[in-house]
């Protein structure tokens, strides 16, 4: 008995820990967030979408405030180009509608650069590089993304963790469990609904390490390719495209592109 209140204690824990990391996933509007200067009416204000529940590129504090790596990129790109930028939590699904219904200007969100999106929408040059990532218990005897073809494994739906696994496991097959968040995902795994989650690296590996405690390894495999983040804009809106590629180069040519994320990206 006392172990398993132990358990759930642990379990709990590890929970309330997932929220504070990887904040909730409710909508909210972040304070206008002017990239460090005063509101100024005459500037060019752009709103921007994200899905902040994926901590460390994007996510909620605990004052509600939506921040990041892609947040300090974009506040970065935003000085750059002098324009103010307001940033919307829309949630991962949703926020590919509000990019094409206009609700928002672009969308930053870890979006991996894809063919398949590139047919429903414009990106931008790319501004940071990641793969994925197969997360397992410790114990788990998976040393490569073909030992999950017997295996149940979770995926933020709709990433491209999850287009790597359908490919895998069969487009419709039940032993994909596919979550709102990444957070959720892992959580299907430390609740043993799945025996692998498959996700990016550059939050896979924030998760690992902010949580040492945790039984779950990653395990690294070779026939991932890199993928490269951009900004995604509404098909054809080049206006947006052409400027936020000019803040992009100039982060690039300054050098403050790589100092925020610690590599460099052509
Ligand atoms: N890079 C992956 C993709 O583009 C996952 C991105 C998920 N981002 C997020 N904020 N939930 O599919």
């Amino acid at each position: 008995m006392k172990k398993m209140v132990r358990f759930f204690t642990l379990g709990f824990l590890l929970l309330c820990l997932g929220f504070v990391l990887f904040g909730c996933g409710d909508s909210e509007t972040s304070g206008a967030s002017d990239g460090g200067e005063s509101s100024d009416d005459s500037k060019q204000k752009l709103v921007v979408g994200t899905d902040a529940t994926y901590a460390p590129m994007e996510y909620m504090d605990k004052d509600g405030n939506i921040v990041g790596i892609d947040i300090e990129i974009v506040d970065a790109i935003a000085r750059a180009l002098d324009v103010e930028v307001e940033y919307k939590n829309i949630g991962w699904e949703p926020l590919f509608p509000a990019v094409d219904n206009g609700e928002v200007d672009f969308a930053v969100s870890s979006i991996t650069i894809t063919d398949e999106r590139k047919e429903s929408f414009d990106f931008t040059d790319p501004y940071y590089v990641a793969n994925q990532v197969i997360l397992v218990p410790e114990g788990s005897d998976t040393t490569g993304f073909e030992d999950l073809k017997e295996k149940k494994v979770s995926v933020q739906i709709n990433t491209t963790g999850h287009v790597a696994v359908k490919e895998l496991l069969g487009n419709t097959s039940s032993d994909i469990v596919a979550t709102e968040t990444m957070p959720l995902a892992i959580n299907e795994l430390l609740n043993g609904n799945a025996d692998a989650s498959v996700g990016d690296n550059s939050v896979v590996n924030a998760y690992i390490k902010n949580n040492p405690d945790v039984e779950l390894k990653i395990i690294e495999d070779d026939s991932f390719e890199k993928e490269y983040y951009g900004l995604m804009v509404k098909k054809g809106n080049t206006e947006i495209i052409d400027l936020l590629n000019e803040g992009i180069q100039k982060i690039k040519d300054s050098g403050k592109l790589e100092e925020i994320t610690g590599f460099k990206v052509e």
